[in-house]
C-alpha cells in the first residue's frame, strides 16, 4: 500500500478503498507526520465538490476536511443560498495529509497527492468544481493565475465545470463586507454557482 505504484482511472473501486490506501500512504513526506489522511465528507452522489488546499489541525485530529474555522464559514456561506455539504456537496483537498505548521503544501506533495484526487473525482463525477484559492486552483488546473484574477470565473477543466473561489481561511482575515470586499465578491460567486445548479 505503500508503493509508488502508479494510481490509474479506475486503480479504486469506490471511495472506501482510496480512503485505505490514503491511511497509509508515504509518496511525500506528509505521511510522516500525519494522525489521519484526511480524504472527504459530504455525499458521493453531489453534482458540486468543493477542492480546498490541505488538512489543518483539526482536519488532521478528525480526519475530516473543513470542519474548523474555516470549515464553519464556507458552512455558513453554502446555507446562505440553501447548499449543504450533507445534500448538495463533496468536500475533499488537493493534499489529503497535514503538512508542518499548516504551510502551504508544495507542488511536490500536490502532485504526489493528485492521483488520489483524479481517482475521487472520477468516481463523485461532480458536474461542478469549485476551487478554493490558488493553491487548489493550480493543484488541479495547473493555471497560476492569482486567485483575485480567476475568482468567479467559470473554467473548464476535462470537460467539467469549474469555479475558482475565495478561500474561506482569506475570508477570516478579511472580514469586512463591504461592496467590493473579498466577502462581499464570495457572495456573488457563490449566488452564481446556485444559479447555475438550479
Ligand atoms: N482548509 C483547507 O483547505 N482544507 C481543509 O480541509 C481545512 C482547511
Amino acid at each position: 500500500a505503500n508503493s509508488k505504484i502508479p494510481i490509474t482511472p479506475g486503480t479504486y473501486e469506490n471511495i472506501e478503498a482510496l480512503a485505505k490506501h490514503c491511511n497509509s500512504c508515504n509518496r511525500c513526506p506528509l505521511g510522516q507526520t500525519r494522525t489521519h489522511a484526511v480524504v472527504g465528507r459530504g455525499n458521493l452522489r453531489a453534482e458540486i465538490m468543493i477542492i480546498g488546499e490541505a488538512p489543518g489541525k483539526n482536519e488532521d485530529e478528525t480526519g475530516l476536511p473543513f470542519v474548523g474555522r474555516s470549515g464553519q464559514l464556507l458552512e455558513k456561506i453554502l446555507a446562505s443560498v440553501e447548499l449543504s455539504t450533507e445534500t448538495d456537496i463533496y468536500i475533499a483537498n488537493i493534499c489529503k495529509c497535514r503538512p508542518p505548521e499548516n504551510r502551504v503544501p508544495t507542488s511536490e506533495e500536490a502532485a504526489a497527492c493528485k492521483p488520489y484526487l483524479l481517482e475521487q473525482i472520477r468516481l463523485v463525477d461532480p458536474k461542478i468544481i469549485l476551487l478554493t484559492g490558488a493553491t487548489s486552483v493550480k493543484g488541479l488546473t495547473g493555471d497560476k493565475r492569482p486567485i483575485t484574477k480567476i475568482r468567479g470565473e467559470w473554467l473548464e477543466w476535462e470537460g467539467r465545470l469549474c469555479m475558482p473561489i475565495f478561500h474561506p481561511s482569506y475570508l477570516l482575515r478579511n472580514p469586512s463586507k463591504e461592496k467590493g470586499s473579498p466577502k462581499w465578491l464570495m457572495w456573488q460567486d457563490i449566488q452564481k454557482v446556485r444559479d447555475k445548479f438550479d
